[in-house]
């Protein structure tokens, strides 16, 4: 038998990432398939950004970089937060990193160990949950619910805060259910961190993907409180239409990021030269791009939410932030026909050729995310098929209310 390091059975491979791998393995057989699954923009990459990467490669800026990230990057990373946020950081407090996941890896390792208890919110994205157990730490999860728009309480939060509470963290927007954290409730948090010397990690990655002007300052509420113990890890993969570039980046205090850059420097060493130069066209660039898309994911959106009000057993709500609707498909399962969100996705993929992640991927079994990073048409004609597999599955759909 193959003796693999612990750590490998301790994590598994991301669950999301396979549905996008069973989508393509369908299409190389020449299967038609319809992607609901894709967590990543459809927009191609802003045009002044690709002509950054171009005039980075004429000029043959192809080398190794500084493992932490070119300063100009650096610099544009600060002035962006500065811009949006109002928050001053330094060149010595910023790391680029490949992709935020690579950010949220670095941290993990850098603050987080044995017997450490990690707080954060379910549902979640899988990642989140697997770096902690990477750093040998344990996950402790604090439900969000769908009948409270999955709003992430302090309360609850603070509820789990023991004597091993090393870490808590935040992904707002949060992927899988769009929601946002309120100001009040991190500050209620910070209080805690600061009193109990707990660091707060946000998961920024969706921040430029918020529909509607309300209040999300966290880095403004988090320098004023718990700056020392804050790390905010940020990318330009969806707000850029930038996911296959990997560009990331974390920000923290100094010796964090000097932790992180040391790790970084062993394992990975720079992001890609060319895709520094490209981040740093999309941060000082015009920012109208990420408007524009914004402008477009709300359309779908709401478009995709009048349609699947034909049918009252798809329950959903409209997300405050990123690219997916999660869907209650509690209704639908049954113990003598699709048992589960995971049977549902199955069968849907396999009879309706829609593919769909099933909740069980984030810890949420009785739901379906749709990713909404796809073309009206595509919508239209996926939510059709949804539509009818789900009314050929139980009958006459209940009347919507
Ligand atoms: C919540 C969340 N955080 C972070 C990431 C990391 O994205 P990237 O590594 O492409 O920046 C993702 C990607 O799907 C995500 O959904």
């Amino acid at each position: 038998m193959t003796k693999l390091a612990d750590r490998t059975t301790r994590i598994s491979s991301s669950p999301t990432m396979q549905v996008t791998a069973t989508v393509d393995r369908l299409r190389r057989e020449g299967v038609e398939v319809i992607d609901f699954g894709a967590g990543e923009p459809d927009f191609p990459t802003p045009a002044a950004v690709k002509t950054a990467a171009h005039t980075a490669l004429d000029q043959d800026f192809t080398r190794y970089t500084p493992p932490s990230g070119i300063v100009e990057l650096k610099r544009a990373i600060c002035d962006r937060y500065r811009a949006d946020y109002g928050v001053e950081y330094r060149e010595s407090e910023v790391i680029v990193t490949a992709g935020g996941k690579q950010a949220l890896c670095n941290t993990a390792l850098s603050l987080f160990g044995p017997g450490d208890e990690i707080i954060t919110h379910a549902p979640y994205w899988p990642t989140l949950t697997e770096q902690i157990k990477l750093a040998d730490a344990s996950p402790v999860l604090v439900p969000t619910y769908a009948d409270d728009g999955f709003a992430i309480r302090a309360g609850a939060i603070l509820d789990r805060v023991t004597t091993r509470t090393r870490g808590i963290i935040i992904n707002s927007p949060c992927n899988p259910t769009g929601a946002l954290i309120s100001e009040s409730d991190l500050s209620a948090i910070a209080d805690v961190a600061v009193a109990q010397g707990i660091w707060i990690v946000v998961d920024l990655c969706y921040e430029r993907l918020i529909y509607d002007d309300v209040p999300h300052n966290l880095p403004r509420v988090l320098a004023a409180k718990c700056r020392d113990l804050t790390v905010l890890c940020g990318s330009a993969s969806k707000a850029y239409a930038m996911t296959g570039w990997r560009c990331g980046w974390a920000i923290g205090p100094a010796p964090v990021i000097a932790a992180c850059g040391a790790i970084q420097s062993h394992t990975t060493s720079n992001v890609m030269s060319i895709s520094q130069k490209a981040a740093v066209a999309a941060l000082t660039g015009s920012q109208a791009p990420v408007t524009a898309m914004l402008d477009e994911y709300r359309k779908r959106r709401d478009q995709l939410c009048t349609w699947l009000a034909a049918d009252a057993r798809l329950r959903c709500q409209k997300p405050a932030g990123a690219f997916y609707l999660f869907i209650d498909v509690g209704d639908l399962l049954s113990v003598d026909g699709l048992r589960t969100s995971l049977d549902l996705a199955d069968a849907l993929l396999k009879e309706a050729r829609v593919a769909v992640t099933p909740g069980e991927a984030f810890d949420a079994p009785g739901f379906i995310r749709i990713s909404y990073a796809t073309s009206l048409d595509i919508l239209r004609e996926g939510t059709n098929r949804l539509l009818e597999f789900v009314k050929a599955h139980q009958g006459e759909p209940a009347a919507a209310s």
